[in-house]
């Protein structure tokens, strides 16, 4: 049996998330772990927040909090968000709160160094007067040496993504307190990336098959690979181990060290709260694992070199990824989504107007999969009322209403006489169904969207060409048999939008009275020959309602002056 198992970047514990984010990381990988289940397999889902790094000390010292309530605060928010949005993961945990991850990093750090992997190197770093402290990267702003583009940040640059060190920025400035800083001697250990290189990770990255915009990106770092620091002058992070640490005082590890490790020690609190402390190892270290990191484009160098450096460097048999699905990005309205700036939909309030399961389907629809795209009032609205209300909303309406009022709130029964007839129109004659497990599986969210509306809109026609509504005149018992097997459909329609809309799902599958939860149902297989059917004949229907609310077109020019209103 091959186990499963998935990770979400760690979003950081400093503001709330945007759509980019969602789809990014969280969305596809929560689609994909739902339909993984469904098929039967063994599956894991692991998150947290990323509490750690400039970012959060910037964040809180601006808002006047404390490092851990600020990150608290914020882990809420964003746990919050996850809820509205049914992304349900096995645990989502804090690189600051979570049980075991000071600990686990530091082994990592011990195991890496026994290892051979780690270099102390005392260098030149930009120190602030003013601020008395070491500015680790974006605490320093200035312009990049490579792009020219103001302002980029000691670490990277925004708009050209290359990795920087502080020292190479140009005209550098203290990001506090606008000071210039000076150089200071100051020493700090370094993950030998080369020698990491050479002892597996190159053969490994050139044997796997990535995407295209991954295989050129991390080829062109490995061809010209150096060692990366690994650990910061900084009051908050996990501190470098004592027994290493010697006389350097005052060192943690840098974010980007110990965030992946947030990947593993999340799971080893989760195996701890399930009672079974060990149940962890089975997951990162088993030979039937195939692990799957879900990131945004700008975590490609992490999760496809130093993580997995990381994790073959400390010779502890974890496994390396599998997968790294990587999304392009997603902007809205043809921009960046940007909180500063007001170019933003808060999705504090959002999900107190629209739907969740319309978002996530939405989404994925829309989804970066190739190459960037956006967030558009207009496609949403589309997608809502054509896709999801007409197709989907509609047709379960339409069916299960004439079933309550002609056939006594009954599935009406299947005539023998009727029953290779119509299995032959709905099978073959009125389109052929796809798998939409077989696109999720490959990571092609938008494709599998796709082919859960077709599958719909295959009843819709059969509907058409059947005329149940003429023929209730006529033919009563025919009339039942067309909608029959039109309830027959909707059954497999309802365990297909599971993974996508599971709240809708779980609606459509009560109508179709149907008991427990349409995920226990399992996956279906592709209907064909005599056996798809679940001879529903008999079956009391639950309460039917409209599954979709359209959205009409006041709404999404309100949503669009919006937007323009409130964007500096
Ligand atoms: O880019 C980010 O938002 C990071 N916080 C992602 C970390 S992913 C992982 F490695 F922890
Ligand atoms: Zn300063």
């Amino acid at each position: 049996m091959t186990r499963t198992l998935v990770t979400s970047a760690l979003p950081y514990a400093n503001g709330p998330i945007h759509f980019g984010h969602v789809i990014g990381a969280y969305l596809p990988a929560d689609v994909y772990v739902r339909c993984l289940r469904m098929q039967g397999d063994e599956v894991r889902f692991v998150c947290g927040t990323d509490e750690h790094g400039v970012a959060i000390t910037i964040g809180a010292e601006a808002a006047g909090k404390s490092y851990p309530d600020y990150v608290a605060g914020w882990h809420a928010v964003i746990q919050g968000t996850f809820d509205a949005l049914g992304i349900e993961f096995d645990i989502f945990s804090g690189t600051s709160t979570c049980r075991h991850h000071a600990e686990l990093s530091r082994d990592f750090f011990r195991d890496l160094d026994a290892g051979g992997y780690l270099i102390k190197e005392a260098s030149e770093q930009l120190f602030c007067v003013p601020c008395d402290r070491f500015l680790a990267d974006r605490y320093v702003v200035g312009t990049c040496p490579k792009c020219g583009h103001s302002p980029a940040r000691g670490d990277e640059c925004p708009a050209c993504g290359e990795w920087l060190d502080p020292l190479e920025l140009v005209e550098p400035a203290c990001k506090v307190c606008g000071s210039e800083p000076e150089r200071r001697s100051t020493t700090h250990w370094y993950l030998d990336l080369p020698k990491l290189r050479d002892a597996r990770i190159g053969e490994w990255f050139q044997s796997k098959t990535w995407k295209p915009n991954v295989q050129a990106f991390v080829r062109g770092l490995l061809a010209d690979l150096d060692k990366r620091p690994i650990t910061r002058d900084m009051k908050w992070g996990v501190p470098v181990p004592e027994e290493l640490a010697g006389d350097e005082e005052g060192k943690v590890l840098y974010v980007w060290f110990d965030a992946p490790i947030g990947y593993i020690s999340f799971l080893k609190e989760w195996a701890e709260d399930i009672g079974e402390p060990d149940a962890w190892e089975a997951w990162w270290k088993g030979e039937d694992t195939e692990l799957v990191h879900f990131i945004g484009k700008d975590n490609i160098p992490f999760h496809c070199l130093v993580f997995p450096s990381m994790l073959h460097g400390v010779g502890k048999g974890y496994v390396l990824p599998e997968a790294v699905p990587a999304m392009e990005f997603y902007n809205l309205q043809g921009r960046k989504f940007n909180t500063s700036t007001g170019w933003q939909i808060p999705l504090d309030t959002f999900f107190e107007t629209y739907d969740a399961d319309s978002t996530r389907f939405y989404l994925l629809s829309s989804a970066p999969e190739t190459s960037d795209s956006d967030w558009r009032w207009e496609d949403f609205q589309a997608c809502v009322n054509a896709g999801l209300a007409d197709t989907i909303g509609n047709l379960a309406t339409r069916v299960l209403r004439f079933c309550d009022k002609h056939f006594d709130g009954k599935v009406p029964p299947l005539q023998e006489a009727h029953r290779s007839e119509l299995d032959a129109a709905i099978l073959t004659e009125c389109g052929e169904a796809s798998d939409p497990a077989a696109s999720i599986r490959r990571f092609r969210f938008r494709e599998a969207t796709s082919a859960l509306l077709a599958n719909a809109a295959i009843a819709n026609v059969y509907i058409d060409r059947t005329a149940p509504w003429a023929l209730r005149k006529t033919d009563l018992e025919r009339c039942g048999s067309v909608l029959n097997t039109a309830c027959e459909w909707l059954l497999l329609v309802a365990r297909w939008m599971a993974p996508f809309m599971p709240t809708k799902a779980q609606s459509l599958w009560v109508m179709l009275g149907q008991e427990g939860p349409v995920e226990a149902a399992g996956w279906p297989e592709l209907p064909s020959g005599a056996g798809w059917r679940q001879e529903l004949g008999g079956t009391q229907l639950g309460e039917i309602e409209g599954l979709f609310a359209k959205l009409d077109d006041a709404t999404v020019a309100a949503e669009l002056a919006k937007l323009e209103a409130q964007a500096q």
